[in-house]
């Protein structure tokens, strides 16, 4: 069973979208999903309300309630486990950080949210496990880059020592507007932008998920490929 903690002491910046969307694709593939809402205000568990399939399973509970809920889902078969938490509570993070396989840190893109993250990171960091930063609510590409302050956040976030997915999340209302419904950005408009964004961002996800190497060193591979390529090709 793998474990995914959504942290980020900042509301808003995209842990409930993110834990219903990767929790509805790890389902997809064939993948036995729990989605575990810590957060009081229960968002993750209104969308499970509305929602009318009943994948993926979703408990809502209390941090110190979380090590017996992983311990059941364990006993159960679950593969995939994602944690939406609560912004702004420090023991908690610690507590999902040290339970995870893999920590990700949303952050929308100005720099006041990614200051707002390095308290995030310093957990992360602490309990040693593999993190991504994933920046989301970003604006759109233009033409074949990316926008340009998605540029500069990735430059900016570069310096804090956790590696950034290569896959940003659009601001797009599709995310917000399928969510409404009890459903995903995908179920409701699959193939769209948005679906195809976070289906990028999932590869990247069970990527790191299932193979130790994680993309960091797939990323060093490639970047060795292309290097070795670029050389034969000056012959
Ligand atoms: N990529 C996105 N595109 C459009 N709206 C988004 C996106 N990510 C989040 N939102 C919206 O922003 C608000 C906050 O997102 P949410 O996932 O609830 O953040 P958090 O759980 O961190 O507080 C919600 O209304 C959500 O629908
Ligand atoms: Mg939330």
């Amino acid at each position: 069973m793998k474990v995914i903690g959504l942290l980020s002491r900042k509301g808003g910046s995209g842990k409930t979208t993110l834990t219903v969307h990767l929790g509805v694709l790890a389902q997809a593939v064939g993948l036995r999903t729990l989605l575990i809402d810590l957060d009081p205000q229960h968002s993750a568990a209104d969308w499970w309300r509305a929602r009318e399939a009943e994948t993926p399973q979703l408990v809502q509970t209390a941090p110190a309630e979380l090590r017996d809920v992983l311990d059941v889902a364990l006993t159960d078969g679950v593969d995939v486990v994602v944690i939406d938490t609560r912004p702004s509570a420090a023991q908690d993070a610690a507590l999902v950080a040290a339970l995870s396989d893999l920590i990700l840190v949303p952050t929308r893109p100005s720099i006041l949210d990614l200051r707002a993250i390095l308290d995030t990171i310093d957990i992360a960091q602490g309990a040693a496990r593999r993190s991504l930063i994933v920046l989301n609510a970003c604006p759109p590409p233009r033409g074949a880059g990316e926008a340009s302050l998605t540029g500069d956040a990735r430059r900016a976030v570069a310096a804090f020592g956790v590696p950034v997915a290569p896959v940003p999340i659009v601001n797009r209302t599709m995310f917000a507007s399928a969510l409404l419904t009890g459903l995903t950005a995908g179920e409701a408009d699959p193939g769209g932008k948005a679906d195809r964004e976070m289906r990028a961002l999932w590869r990247v996800v069970e990527k790191e998920l299932n193979h130790g190497k994680g993309y960091i060193a797939e990323r060093a591979g490639d970047e060795k490929t292309a290097r070795a390529r670029a050389a034969g090709a000056g012959h």
